[in-house]
């Protein structure tokens, strides 16, 4: 193993950090196998460090056979052979901590794969073994068992139990997988469980990673008592918000939290978290806890529409929510899961997302000019607030969501054990492209595991690179101001009571961030334009604009 180098500096890095979300499978492939690689990111370190983020996070890359894009872990303490090696995973963070960029990792504790030995010793040890507790077997209902425990649902597909082969050779037990059949559901009330992951936890902060994203956060603890939670609808909605419903956002979680925070309080700097909690936005807080996960995922502008009223109402409640936990909230509108909101932005609010990925993106078809205009706007105004930001791979270079991929080459497990009834995530998950031509783009030399669309060069690195008009600049100007003049976490909100399509807010050093919901340009107030994510003439702000102006202080 390499000597680390580990980053010092404050305690609060994280706070107002801005974190860039790696797909590694879809970054960059260095050797032309189709698949991105640890060492496809260590060549890309520079363009990283000239973006200006602070942090990356990588999803994941342990070993895994690929039925849930990698969210199917086989092996929590290792690399994807496919992908590299832990001596590339330690080059990888020494380039990146030579640059002075942080890594998060991706810890996946709802499920394993069915391919961990730990649920391969269970199928093979039989009902009522040790081995079949570390995760939730439960007999079938019925004569012969053959009736499955509950109708829960599962998030990919119509059931969330699968029955097993017992090792004699006849149909036995059913274990609970709230993803594919492929992703069972650990037992939370197992010590081993628990041990095991403090035991990742240390192996990945030794190697020196400074951060984690937590997957499902909400889900680890259940009731398991008879009668088994039934559920057709994982909506947040029907989701109790008192810490008593059966599946998800049991108040016992942060029990879990509160150990693995002691063990993140063991270095120096600790460790960060962050939370992916799917929970009623009151019940964020106790994830971004200090005695826990410390930050917690607030998603509520992913389904934001590009409505200035709606904008100002989800940042004022997040941040105020936010304090409450003594953290700072996170501000995010793409990622790995969800429509590239280039493209979102360009669809009528409310568009029906299953219907469009059913059409290849033709029904109904985005106004992509727009789409992005907005998303450049969006992505500036979120770049203004307290708090830190996530920007995902691609959205620096303005991409769309890619819906055309061929139904038989989506990867998704949403997509094809729904046929014709679910949308796809692949179409974000694209590998990126970083050459105006070749075989993959420049992903690598050879072909990409997911197909690239043909307009992919004309949004590529290459394409944008030295173009100080295009969406990679706008980036890289709006991260090295931000890094500027990042200050206090606090706005104060500028009304504009002749026109409600704007929101404009102040911070505490004249740094004002104004944009432009409606149809119409407007008139900036007095002071230094720094920057525009569209052309300010003679002071006016065009329609799905933002601009930063800088005003003097008093
Ligand atoms: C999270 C991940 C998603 C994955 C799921 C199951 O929501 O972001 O990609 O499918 O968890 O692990
Ligand atoms: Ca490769």
């Amino acid at each position: 193993m390499s000597i680390h180098t580990f980053l010092k500096g404050s305690e609060d890095w994280w706070r107002q950090a801005v974190v860039y979300q790696i797909y590694p499978r879809s970054f960059a492939d260095s050797n032309s196998d189709g698949i991105g690689d640890l060492k496809g990111i260590i060549s890309r370190v520079p363009y990283l460090k000239s973006l200006g983020i602070d942090a990356v996070w990588l999803s994941p890359f342990y070993p895994s056979a690929l039925a849930d894009g990698g969210y199917d872990v086989d092996d929590y303490r290792n690399v994807d052979p496919r992908i590299g090696t832990l001596k590339d995973f330690d080059k990888m963070i020494d380039a990146l901590h030579a640059e002075g960029i942080r890594v998060f990792v991706d810890i996946v504790p709802n499920h394993s794969s069915d391919q961990h030995v730990w649920f391969q010793a269970a199928l093979n040890a039989g009902p009522g073994s040790p081995e079949r507790d570390r995760y939730i077997f439960r007999n079938g209902k019925g004569e012969h068992g053959a009736i499955r425990p509950s109708e829960l649902v599962s998030h990919f597909g119509p059931t969330a139990w699968t029955r097993v082969t017992e090792p004699d050779g006849s149909l036995g037990q059913w274990y609970l997988h709230l993803f594919a059949k492929e992703q069972p559901d650990f037992n939370w009330d197992n010590p081993e469980v628990r041990e095991d992951f403090i035991h990742t936890l240390r192996f990945w902060s030794n190697r020196g990673v400074d951060g984690f994203r937590i997957d499902v956060a909400h889900a680890l603890v259940k009731d398991l008592s008879e009668p088994l939670f039934e559920r057709q609808s994982y909506d947040v909605s029907v989701m109790k918000d008192d810490g008593t419903d059966k599946l998800f956002d049991r108040d016992e979680v942060h029990k879990i939290y509160r150990s693995w925070r002691k063990v993140f309080n063991e270095y120096d700097p600790p460790r960060v978290a962050v939370a992916e909690a799917w929970v009623p936005a009151n019940r964020r807080p106790a994830y971004a806890s200090k005695d826990g996960l410390g930050q917690a995922f607030n998603f509520d502008l992913l389904g934001t529409p590009w409505n200035a009223k709606k904008f100002r109402k989800t940042i004022d409640y997040n941040l105020v929510e936010a304090i409450k936990a003594g953290s700072s909230t996170t501000w995010v509108f793409s990622n790995h899961d969800v429509i590239r909101h280039a493209t979102r932005f360009g669809l009528p609010a409310g568009f029906d997302w299953v219907r469009w990925y059913q059409s290849q993106g033709t029904d109904p078809k985005p106004n992509n000019i727009l789409g992005l205009a907005r998303a450049k706007a969006a992505t500036m105004l979120i770049l203004a607030l307290p708090g830190s930001t996530y920007l995902y791979q691609g959205e620096e270079l303005g991409l769309f969501e890619a819906p055309e991929i061929p139904s038989d080459q989506m990867q998704d497990p949403q997509w094809f054990r729904n046929p014709g009834k679910a949308g796809s995530r692949d179409g974000c998950r694209v590998p990126l492209p970083w050459a105006i031509e070749g075989k993959s783009f420049g992903f690598g030399k050879k072909g990409s595991h997911l197909p690239q669309p043909t307009w992919f060069g004309d949004l590529s690195v290459e394409a944008q690179d030295s173009n100080p008009d295009s969406t990679l600049s706008l980036y890289r100007e709006a991260l090295a101001l931000r890094k500027q003049l990042q200050t206090e976490e606090s706005l104060t909100w500028v009304d504009h009571f002749f026109n409600r399509k704007v929101v404009h807010f102040k911070r505490q050093n004249g740094w004002h961030s104004i944009t432009n919901f409606g149809d119409m340009a407007i008139k900036l107030p007095a002071g230094d334009v720094l920057l525009s994510s569209a052309p300010v003439v003679g002071r006016w702000l065009p329609a799905n604009a933002t601009a930063w102006v800088q005003t003097a202080t008093v």
